[in-house]
């Protein structure tokens, strides 16, 4: 007779089993990931599964709950004690008696309230780097004078297959006291991501540690965005952002290399600022959800290039002039607490790898989590900050560069422009015949044109323009043949409409005629073509060293993309020509592979791998670069027909 065959959703892995074999030995042995703190003693409860039942036609498999064991009294106890939700099993104590089919719950799951926008709901399989580790050490004995320590070692290897383990040097002092403390029974956290490939214990704690966390982090030149994780479980306990205090010495990164540069101990103070930042967010993610700071076991940073020179302490002098070299490309991972944030003392801090002098750790970080590389059509990646980082490629070949957009789409060097906030115009529209304007602000629920705006308008007030709808306000302004091809205000419109004034030698738009008055001048359209004509440029740069005419889908990572319209974004020719439908703002996609490298140490090896094959494209160095950009000046593009956006 054949073994009971046991299939386990929703990796798919399967295998048959002897009657009597329990569950997670079953996943263990197919390489499914099962979380376990007791080591099967059946009191962490962090082994849950659940059975499916019915007829799995297309596995050829039949599931019932009489192919599981009943709870024996271990289990029993455990729910009687800690409770155990309707249907979940312990897989340490439950054994495989015929057929199953076995839910292993993924908790992490990203989604829309994640991420703003999210192209999809994914889950992140975990196999985080640390794992807690509950055992039960030998007493000592006079016959056999082996330490303390070694004999914890020891139990570590015989029952959790521990080899080779090292130990934080903190604490080997208090191993005495801790194994003492509750009978000799202990939890240790063990990190198996060590360069050296030794696993090493990181924490010890008396009796039964039921919980650990880990941070993803993202520091942004504007804002710092951190995710708490529980590693046991997977689940997001707690997200939030700060603005990065950084920008008291220079709004953008190219401000703050120069004020490293012009004062003595500029890279200290923006260095100290942004940990004291970080270990600020901390705390406040910490008291959310009730965790002891303390239970942090592992951390990963994404940053572009110049805030993660900044947070390492190193000066980002070298990143402001050619050739733009990077102190450190590669991953790092050292001690947490080597640099000041403050979380247990054994933590281990990763950060991702940098693609190239502009092109940073948060580019992989989104690189991680779209995943050019990991499916055959051709993928564009924008990130627009004052630097776009730009990633173009397939499962064959990606290419990478960064070009200067500016800070124009960010609302800066723009006449009313402002960071996107309550007050903010966000979406416009101008009326053809007429040109007359609608807009949507934010904060208000309505369109300008709207009954009871007006009312719902004075409690946030209207302030300025934000990135999206200086996008919107040039594109419609282009649609209603306000603004040529070449972004030349049409003076002549003056005589049909009072809302075209006469601005010295050029003219102005009068968006909003109020306090404050609102207008697009031919300056605010000029900063907007230079921007966009340098992302385009780049963009188009990558393309030929592919050798391509046309991308298959669009990414738009970061805060800015989640914002913008792909339509109005392509009637400016900010994007090449592409099918509107497959242009989606993926959210802080930086944040998303920081938080896929902390739950998934695969993932570290894999974005590692991919990075070092990037090809890196330097747009300064590279004489077409110019070309492309003059072009690009035009609306859409001097040279490039834009087929999609007429269909
Ligand atoms: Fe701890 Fe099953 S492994 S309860």
């Amino acid at each position: 007779s054949t073994d009971p065959l046991v299939l386990f959703m929703p990796s798919g892995k399967r295998g048959r089993f002897p009657v009597g074999t329990p569950v997670l030995d079953a996943a263990r042995s197919l390489g499914v990931y099962v979380e376990s703190v007791c080591g099967g003693r059946a009191t962490c409860g962090r082994c849950q599964i659940e059975v499916q039942e019915g007829n799995f036609a297309k596995h050829k498999i039949v599931s019932s709950l009489d192919h599981i064991s009943p709870k024996g009294p271990k289990e029993e106890r455990y729910e009687r004690v800690r409770g155990l939700p309707e249907g979940r099993r312990l897989s340490c104590s439950a054994t495989v008696q015929g057929d199953l089919v076995v839910d292993v719950p993924q908790d992490t799951v990203i989604n829309a309230q994640t991420i703003r926008k999210a192209a999809t709901d994914r889950v992140i399989e975990r196999n985080a780097a640390v794992q807690m580790c509950y055992v039960e050490v030998d007493e000592p004995d006079m016959h056999k004078p082996l330490g303390d320590l070694d004999r914890l070692k020891a139990v570590l290897a015989k029952d959790w297959g521990w080899k080779d383990l090292l130990v934080a040097p903190h604490l080997i002092p208090e191993v005495q006291k801790i194994l003492r403390k509750e009978n000799w029974a202990v939890t240790a956290a063990i990190h198996r991501d060590m360069e050296s490939s030794r696993p090493f214990i990181i924490a010890l704690y008396p009796g039964l540690k039921n919980e650990a966390y880990g941070i993803a982090c993202d520091i942004g030149s504007t804002t710092i965005a951190m995710h708490l994780v529980s590693l046991l479980s997977g689940r997001i306990v707690a997200s939030a952002g700060a603005p990065n205090p950084q920008i008291r010495f220079g709004e953008d990164v190219m401000s703050r290399v120069s004020y490293v540069m012009m004062n003595p101990d500029g890279q200290g103070a923006m260095t100290a600022a942004v940990r004291q930042a970080v270990n600020d967010l901390i705390g406040k993610v910490c008291a959310e959800s009730g965790v002891d700071r303390h239970d942090i076991f592992d951390c990963v940073f994404v940053a572009n290039p110049i805030m993660h020179h900044l947070f390492l302490g190193i000066d980002p002098t070298e990143l402001g002039q050619a050739p733009f070299a990077l102190a450190v490309s590669g991953a790092l991972q050292f001690w947490a607490h080597e640099i000041g944030i403050e979380v247990s003392r054994g933590a281990r801090l990763y950060t991702l790898p940098c693609i190239a002098g502009h092109v940073g750790a948060d580019a992989a970080g989104a690189t991680l989590s779209e995943g050019p590389y990991r499916q055959d059509r051709m993928m564009l990646l924008v990130d627009v900050g004052t630097n776009a980082e730009i990633v173009l490629g397939n499962d064959k070949h990606v290419v990478a560069a960064s070009s200067p957009t500016g800070p124009a789409f960010e609302g800066a060097e723009i006449s009313s422009g402002q960071r996107a906030a309550p007050g903010a115009i966000e979406r416009v529209r101008i009326d053809p015949e007429t040109f007359e304007p609608k807009y949507r602000v934010i904060g208000v629920d309505k369109w300008s044109d709207e009954e009871g705006f007006e009312e719902a308008a004075k409690a946030t007030g209207v302030t300025g323009i934000c990135g999206s709808a200086i996008i919107e306000v040039v594109a419609e302004m282009y649609l209603s043949g306000l603004i040529s091809e070449d972004g030349v205000i049409d003076g002549a419109l003056a005589a049909r409409t009072p809302r075209i004034i006469e601005n010295g030698r050029t003219f102005s738009y009068l968006l909003r005629d109020g306090q404050p008055r609102i207008t697009v001048t031919q300056n605010d359209i000029r900063a907007i073509q230079l921007a966009k004509a340098a992302l385009y440029a780049g963009t188009k740069l990558l393309m030929e060293k592919q050798g391509i005419e046309q991308v298959d889908t669009i990414r738009f990572a970061g805060a800015f993309g989640s914002f913008i319209d792909p339509k109005y974004a392509m009637v400016l020719g900010l994007i090449p020509d592409c099918d509107l439908a497959e242009v989606k703002a993926v959210g802080n996609a930086s944040g998303t592979g920081a938080l896929m490298a902390l739950l998934n140490r695969d993932h570290r090896r894999e974005i590692e791998h991919e990075v070092s094959k990037i090809e890196k494209i330097e747009t300064a160095l590279e004489p077409d670069f110019q070309r492309l950009f003059i072009n690009a000046m035009a609306l859409p593009n001097k040279v490039d027909a834009f087929p999609k956006l007429s269909e």
